[in-house]
């Protein structure tokens, strides 16, 4: 469906961009469109907005979209592990200290499990690395190690060949959070276990070797980054032996929360303009839980549509502009309507708030789209769809579905509040349907600002699930906690559920 004529009027322009960026010849039945991205659009807007944020990336966990991104020279990266010895090959990195800490530790054996070889030279790493995690994150006392080392790395370039996967993209959890990674680009089906991460990590450099890709940035409790080559841009600074207590996992929550609303410092760069995501794509991305419609899969999709997500993130990796100045922060776009909207609309829905008070709102709102010297509402609707978008000028095929997306959102909001501005201010003002009106927008916008818990006492934390911690509860109606909170297996039912 096609919202007016301004929407239809950019829709032949990305498809031959696509094609001058693409020499070879593709199935055109799963190609990216305007029609998907106008349908997705919520899905693409929100995905913007949540990028490299922890807070609504734990909300909307199921990532489906990739952005190139890049890490600054001189940025300091922590690693955790059982020796001292500075690491060379591919291994993990974390952006916050605790989540480091969590990993500096010497694991005993790993605890058995059925069909499990007892570890040995080989294998061993790899099992020890899934142990490590599982010990660490849903550890019983037994299996708690001696202290390890914190070591410190500082990137001695810019690394500006890094993907990242977005959505809590590091979650090894069934409900789809493996979906982009597994099925994108290791071409699994996406129901096969979440574990394995060293050999996920091990594939996933290889088709960087491929791809150029140096790194992969992803999100758990923390955002990490998979190193595939540590000599190479990477500078050991030191390594410390860490004391004989457990990281304080309180502690480690709050130095999550401290990144809901950003990586902060500039830390990491994301490429918005080469954004290649699966909300793109005329493709099945329905949840076959019906529980969870909300949330996205990959795995209904047709194979077809898949593959061209692959081909295409391929060619925009070649092709990217990941080097140049001129992409678009669209998280910046998105945060300015976000940011307009997200309190005036609750405020607006609330019972206690009265015709006046929604009037008053809504004149704030929409009166600078409006010429009172003749008031044409068509005409202000189109200013009001385009007042944030005017100051981006599209060039790369993502920047115009992007565009595209927020453009339908936008003229969504407007449309509603132009028609609810009518509503209240006719004869006998219709408030409830004006509520009503509002609410479908709500509902439709789905904006993970409306959880936030506002600020929490300094003995708390705005607690969300963050894998692997968190109930069902915690999910869906995140709130403020202090430190009696318990981090055992009771609080990690939500990532096993459904
Ligand atoms: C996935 O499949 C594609 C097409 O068959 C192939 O080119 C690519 O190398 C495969 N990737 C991996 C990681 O196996
Ligand atoms: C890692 O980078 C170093 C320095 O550029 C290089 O000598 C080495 O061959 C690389 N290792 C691998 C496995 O590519
Ligand atoms: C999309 O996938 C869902 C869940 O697997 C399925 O029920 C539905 O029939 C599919 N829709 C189409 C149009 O194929
Ligand atoms: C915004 O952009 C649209 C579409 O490109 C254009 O038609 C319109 O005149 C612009 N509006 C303003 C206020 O600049
Ligand atoms: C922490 O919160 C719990 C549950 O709200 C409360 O019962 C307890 O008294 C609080 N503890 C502290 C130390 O404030």
């Amino acid at each position: 469906m096609l919202l007016n004529p301004l929407l239809t009027a950019t829709l032949v322009l990305p498809l031959l961009s696509l094609a001058k960026q693409h020499p070879l010849p593709l199935s055109t039945d799963y190609a990216s469109s305007f029609e998907a991205a106008q349908e997705n659009a919520p899905h693409i807007f929100n995905a913007l907005h949540s990028s490299m944020r922890q807070w609504g990336s734990s909300l909307k966990h199921n990532g489906l979209s990739f952005f190139p991104a890049s890490i600054p020279a001189d940025t300091y990266l922590y690693h955790g592990t059982h020796d001292n010895k500075p690491e060379t090959g591919m291994e993990w990195l974390a952006f916050e200290i605790e989540h480091a800490e969590a990993f500096a530790r010497a694991w005993g054996p790993p605890p058995k499990r059925p069909g499990k070889p007892p570890p040995g030279d080989g294998p061993r790493r790899n099992e020890l690395r899934d142990e490590e995690r599982i010990a660490n994150h849903f550890g019983p006392p037994e299996n708690s190690g001696k202290p390890g080392y914190l070591h410190i790395y500082q990137t001695t370039r810019k690394l500006s060949k890094i993907l990242y996967i977005d959505g809590m993209s590091a979650g090894k959890t069934k409900l789809g959070t493996l979906d982009s990674t597994d099925m994108v680009l290791r071409n699994k089906t996406g129901n096969d276990p979440p574990w394995g991460e060293y050999e996920r990590a091990e594939e996933l450099c290889e088709l960087g070797t491929k791809w150029d890709i140096e790194g992969f940035i992803r999100l758990e409790a923390g955002f990490e980054l998979i190193l595939c080559n540590f000599t190479n841009g990477l500078e050991f600074k030191s390594a410390r032996r860490r004391p004989k207590q457990d990281p304080n996992q309180f502690e480690y929550m709050r130095a999550v929360a401290a990144r809901y609303q950003g990586i902060t410092a500039g830390r990491v760069e994301v490429d918005y303009s080469s954004m290649v995501s699966a909300f793109f794509y005329p493709i099945n991305l329905t949840n076959p839980n019906p529980k969870r419609a909300e949330l996205p899969r990959l795995v209904s999709s047709e194979v077809g549509g898949v593959r061209h997500i692959q081909e295409d993130l391929e060619i925009v990796l070649e092709s990217s502009q990941r080097f140049s100045n001129e992409r678009i922060d669209w998280q910046g776009v998105v945060d300015m309507i976000v940011t307009r909207y997200s309190d005036r609309l609750q405020y607006m829905v609330l019972e206690t708030t009265t015709q006046e008070e929604i009037q008053a709102t809504v004149s704030t709102l929409l009166s600078l789209y409006v010429d009172f010297d003749d008031p044409k509402i068509p005409l202000a609707n189109t200013i009001c769809t385009y007042h944030y978008l005017n100051s981006t000028q599209p060039t790369t095929s993502a920047d115009h579905l992007i565009h595209s997306a927020i453009a339908t959102v936008s003229e969504k909001i407007c449309s509603t509040l132009f028609e609810v501005r009518r509503l209240i201010e006719e004869e006998s003002p219709a408030v409830e349907t004006a509520k009503l009106e509002m609410k479908d927008l709500i509902a439709y916008l789905d904006w993970s600002t409306w959880l936030e818990c506002g600020k929490c006492a300094y003995d708390e934390v705005c607690y969300v699930a963050v894998w692997p911690w968190g109930t069902i509860e915690d999910h869906f109606h995140p709130s403020c906690k202090n430190s009696s909170l318990d981090f055992g297996r009771d609080r990690q039912s939500y990532w096993g559920s459904y």
